[in-house]
């Protein structure tokens, strides 16, 4: 066994652990208590609170002979939590430095997998115990494998770092990380906020599930802003946001809404997967909670199902709950593919922004579109919005077309080459799809004649993706 601090008087050895837990912050963490409590006697050191972190280790007073921490009453498992939860390489690879350097380093923990870079992909149920002190106090970090994994710490704590959060819990899809996120705060009899451009199956989880354990719904226009204040009603428990819409794009005015919510103490709700946290900081805006689909952006290569809960200090013990007693529990294949995605998150958003743009302003040439609906373009209603609180755009976008029949829309989208027809996005491959948001608004209304498409631009050559959608045009144009 290590030593792992040591002086003239103490000697510190993990006792029987798993070395995740003695990494440098550990020894840090211990060594502060040691230091502030100097020159207290080790039996103080037993009485005092923080003796729950040192739990794990054999503490040996040299001059008085051995004494086993594990002996001491009063466990605080609260700030046990805290403490375990913690990023892992939080110390040399953070700090200061660019988010697209920390991109790189974040989560991962060389010094506790042999040196290897990527920590690795632990599967398993059950996790073994080293003795019944420790089993009944559940000191020590991974108790069972649907609580977590050295591979999901990797992947929660680099999506904590990257939005700024607390905590992060991880779920095995976006749209579960939108329903837990719910769950855990509303109660029956109350009545949440729900902005007309939500994700569709989240409306549909209001509609059933949440009405059916009877909270009251009220959809709001998404550039409701300040406004939001003349919908708040006495048992309102959250407002929930999605800006910019994923298909109508909407950017709504986070801080304006985020201000009136904290005058009632409601939580704001962002899911910001479009944005992700290098263009968009909802946290830092205001907002409780931020939910990604990290089946898209974050994972970036469409093999991956999952879902990210991130919360300020308020909020996280009541999602941690809930996502416990929902046992919710991400594939670790799926979480193993994420972290490998999330490390090129910045050079891949760098392209599919500039590509996106650049297809979205050659598309507003064309004579067959009536219009591009882009929140980077001018002619976007929210430019200004998105201007202010976003650093970037992403690869997701929507045209509307000319009057167009379903034989020339066919055409053209079935001939398409390189565009797939898919539901998801934020992959490398670029997509289409064509959609018509009209049923699912109650708050507002979607007015255009024209047919709508979606695109998500991939990392495709721009010029090979005009090519493939002018000879579409061409089809759309002889079909007509
Ligand atoms: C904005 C948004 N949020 C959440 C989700 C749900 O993610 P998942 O498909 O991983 O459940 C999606 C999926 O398309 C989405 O577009």
């Amino acid at each position: 066994m290590a030593v792992i601090w040591e002086n003239s008087k103490t000697l510190i050895i993990p006792v029987g652990l798993d070395r995740h837990i003695i990494n440098s912050k550990a020894q840090n963490f211990i060594w502060q208590i040691l230091h502030l409590l100097r020159p207290a006697k080790l039996t103080d050191l037993h009485r005092e609170k923080h003796s729950c972190y040192l739990r794990p280790f054999l503490v040996v007073g040299q001059e008085h002979g051995p004494t086993h921490i594990a002996s001491i009453n009063g466990i605080c498992p609260s700030e046990r939590d805290q403490f375990m939860s913690q990023s892992s390489n939080g110390g040399k690879k953070s700090g200061k430095k660019n988010i697209k350097t920390r991109l790189m380093h974040m989560g991962s923990d060389p010094d506790n997998f042999h040196g290897f870079v990527n920590t690795p992909l632990f599967r398993g149920s059950t996790i073994l115990y080293p003795t019944l002190d420790t089993y009944l106090s559940r000191t020590q970090k991974y108790t069972y494998g649907r609580r977590g994994t050295p591979t999901i710490s990797a992947l929660e704590d680099s999506i904590t770092e990257l939005e700024g959060g607390h905590h992060t819990a991880l779920t095995s899809s976006g749209l579960s990380a939108c329903s837990v996120s719910l769950l855990a705060i509303v109660k029956s009899g109350g009545h949440i906020l729900m902005t007309d451009s939500v994700y569709q199956p989240v409306r549909s989880l209001c509609e059933r599930l949440l009405k059916r354990l009877g909270v009251e719904i009220t959809y709001y226009d998404p550039h409701i802003g300040s406004g939001i204040s003349e919908l708040i009603q006495e048992n309102t428990q959250l407002v929930y946001t999605e800006s910019p819409g994923s298909l109508t794009f909407e950017i709504q005015d986070l801080p304006a809404i985020c201000e009136v919510a904290k005058s009632h103490d409601i939580p704001v709700l962002v899911d910001n997967t479009w944005g992700t946290p290098l263009y968009y900081n909802p946290l830092k805006l205001g907002a409780s909670v931020v939910i990604h689909a990290g089946t898209k952006y974050f994972s970036g290569h469409s093999d991956a199902n999952l879902g990210s809960i991130t919360t300020t200090e308020s909020y996280s013990k009541i999602i941690r709950q809930t996502h416990g007693d929902m046992g919710q529990c991400p594939g670790p294949e799926d979480v193993t593919l994420c972290l490998r995605g999330i490390r090129t998150l910045s050079v891949r958003l760098e392209r599919h922004q500039a590509s996106a743009l650049e297809m979205a302003n050659w598309l507003v040439d064309r004579p067959e579109v009536a219009s591009v609906i882009h929140p980077a373009r001018k002619d976007h209603p929210d430019h200004a919005l998105w201007q202010r609180d976003f650093n970037g755009s992403s690869g997701l976008f929507s045209i509307i077309l000319h009057d167009v029949s379903d034989t020339a829309l066919g055409a053209m989208l079935d001939g398409l080459d390189l565009f797939g027809m898919g539901a998801s996005w934020g992959g490398y491959e670029s997509l289409v799809i064509p959609f018509n948001p009209a049923p699912n608004r109650t708050a507002t209304a979607w007015k255009t004649d024209g047919r709508a498409l979606r695109f998500h631009i991939g990392l495709e050559d721009v010029e090979d993706l005009k090519n493939d959608l002018d000879a579409g045009f061409t089809r759309l144009g002889a079909n007509s």
